[in-house]
């Protein structure tokens, strides 16, 4: 299925080299329930987001990167897709898509979109099916069903617990009425995992890649591309942390060997489609099991997590870099770089929240914009939005209740954009009542107050992100490191940009050269503490 383009469609205006443009590209991650919404429901949808693409290309992003969208019964607000080639409601419908699709291109942004590969929803009607159809059955084995432990299977099939918390396996109830077998779901009940020993298993995401690669999407950011594969014979653990989402490296839930022989069925498809790219959540810490990910017969991209995690602190960010550069270097693949994303605190709380929070989260984001490869940035990092301290009643996330209240999970950095105006739903919604609460507080965090400041953090991003789309100095492979004082650094671009950071509570003396671009305003010439700058 191709879309035809109508007569008065806008034509695409994406530009460069087509087979590598992920390379250098600064995808921007919409959150599309939190970005802007469109028919007044409180909720962002695909229309909001078409609504927005003009201040996306003055923003200066190459692509963007939508959370998902698919039909969904939201359970993980659209990580549970209950059919994964159509659009969910609450978005829109694939015609919304299409139109997204051809108005991005038309503004020289491309349009990737989340996969998730490694579970479906419990309403999909695959496990439906499966529940239906009973023990030993084909539809059954498209899941990880097993018989439970102990004399009457009352007990899980192992110790595995669900990274929301609770365990990893849910009894069903079999067709006949008598308690049956356990699914095993490394997230929500609501998202059992899919059996990748099944070839009807990736005969059916081959279905899903074409049919969105044939309607123009230019690729996919892949959930849980470390997961999918699971360990022969299932094998207890001994569990010493199971914080959410960051799991260690021994953790049988994750990063088995065979996931790579999915990850090359999946690239054969991509082959085919050479305008396109795949980027992997990948959380594993050792280098060199991270680059196996990224081969160059696997994925395009994966994201490396280490500045997302790293405090503000010179030396740690820049073990953090070296660590990313290492991570790719050894297969000749393109590092990435991320400050933060959906699942995790916002940097600029993250940095100690308040204006020191925002001083260090712009510095960060020079240090990010100005390394080589890939930068994602996560929609509201560029208007300096802190994590939002939700009330109780307003959380929605799985983690809340999975965990019995102990973990609060991840609504604080999902909370809505503000656009415009002095008070909530400050434009991004026209109803009142926001599906996360708004604070009144971010008036001057609004996209309208900031757009015209030559000092706010938008203004800031846009410089950034202009300079490093025409500056031939913001180009080139490689970085080199400078000598610097304690709690600073230094690095050179191999195009020629210099960037420099300070850490530290005091101003420090730059290197020679022409100051481009600073996050915070120098005095005397001195680059202050918390911020970085950019030169030639
Ligand atoms: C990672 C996604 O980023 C997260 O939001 C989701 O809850 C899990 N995968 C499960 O799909
Ligand atoms: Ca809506």
């Amino acid at each position: 299925m191709t879309v035809t383009p109508r007569e008065d469609q806008p034509t695409s205006r994406i530009t460069g080299d087509a087979r590598s443009w992920w390379s250098d590209a600064v995808f921007y991650q919409v959150y599309p329930r939190s970005f802007s919404d469109s028919n007044g429901d409180g909720i962002g949808d695909l229309g909001g987001v078409i609504d927005r693409l003009g201040y996306l290309e003055l923003l200066g992003v190459d692509a963007l990167w939508l959370s998902p969208v698919m039909r969904s019964p939201m359970a993980d607000h659209g990580y549970d897709v209950s059919d994964p080639r159509d659009i969910d409601p609450l978005f829109g419908d694939l015609a919304t898509m299409d139109e997204l699709i051809v108005e991005a291109h038309a503004r020289g942004i491309r349009v990737t979109m989340d996969l998730v590969p490694n579970h479906t929803s419990s309403e999909h009607p695959w496990f439906r099916e499966a529940l239906a159809d009973g023990p030993g059955s084909s539809t059954r084995d498209r899941y990880i069903f097993r018989d439970g432990r102990g004399p009457d299977g009352a007990q899980p099939p192992n110790n595995w617990p669900s990274v929301f918390g609770g365990p990893a396996w849910t009894r069903i109830t079999e067709p006949d009425g008598t308690p049956g077998q356990w699914y095993l779901h490394i997230f929500a009940r609501e998202q059992p995992d899919l059996n990748w020993d099944n070839p009807e298993v990736f005969a059916d995401l081959e279905k899903t890649l074409r049919f969105w690669l044939h309607r123009g999407i230019d690729g996919f950011r892949i959930d849980v591309a470390h997961g999918m594969a699971k360990p022969e014979g299932l094998p207890d653990h001994d569990w010493n942390t199971n914080e959410l989402l960051k799991n260690d490296d021994d953790d049988p839930r994750f990063n088995n060997p065979a996931v790579h022989e999915i990850h090359r069925g999946i690239r054969r498809v991509m082959n085919e489609y050479p305008h396109a790219m795949a980027v992997g959540e990948i959380w594993v810490r050792d280098n060199e099991r991270f680059g196996e990910y990224v081969r160059p017969d696997e994925l395009h991209l994966g994201f490396n997590f280490r500045l997302a995690e790293t405090a503000f602190d010179a030396d740690a960010v820049r073990a953090a870099i070296e660590n990313s550069l290492d991570a790719v270097a050894h297969v000749g693949g393109t590092p990435t770089w991320t400050l933060s994303n959906h699942d995790v605190e916002r940097e600029v709380t993250r940095y100690g929240g308040g204006p020191r929070g925002v001083t260090r989260a712009r510095a960060m984001a020079l240090v990010e914009l100005a390394l080589p490869g890939a930068a994602f940035i996560y929609n509201g990092a560029e208007l300096g939005l802190p994590n939002v301290d939700l009330p109780d009643a307003a959380l929605q996330d799985p983690t809340w209740e999975r965990s019995g209240h102990t973990e609060r999970g991840r609504d604080g950095c999902r909370v809505p954009v503000p656009w415009e105006g002095d008070r909530p739903p400050f434009g991004f919604s026209t109803s009142p009542d926001t599906w996360l609460p708004i604070p009144p507080a971010w008036t001057p965090l609004t996209v309208e107050s900031q757009l015209e400041d030559v000092d706010s953090t938008l203004s800031l991003y846009r410089a950034a992100l202009e300079m490093r789309a025409n500056l031939p100095e913001c180009s080139g492979p490689g970085i080199d490191w400078y000598g610097s004082p304690p709690g600073c650094f230094g690095f050179r671009r191999s195009g020629g940009l210099i960037c420099v950071l300070n850490t530290t509570d005091a101003p420090i003396q730059l290197p020679p050269g022409t100051v481009l671009l600073a996050s915070a305003p120098l005095a005397d010439g001195l680059l202050p503490a918390d911020s970085a700058a950019w030169l030639v």
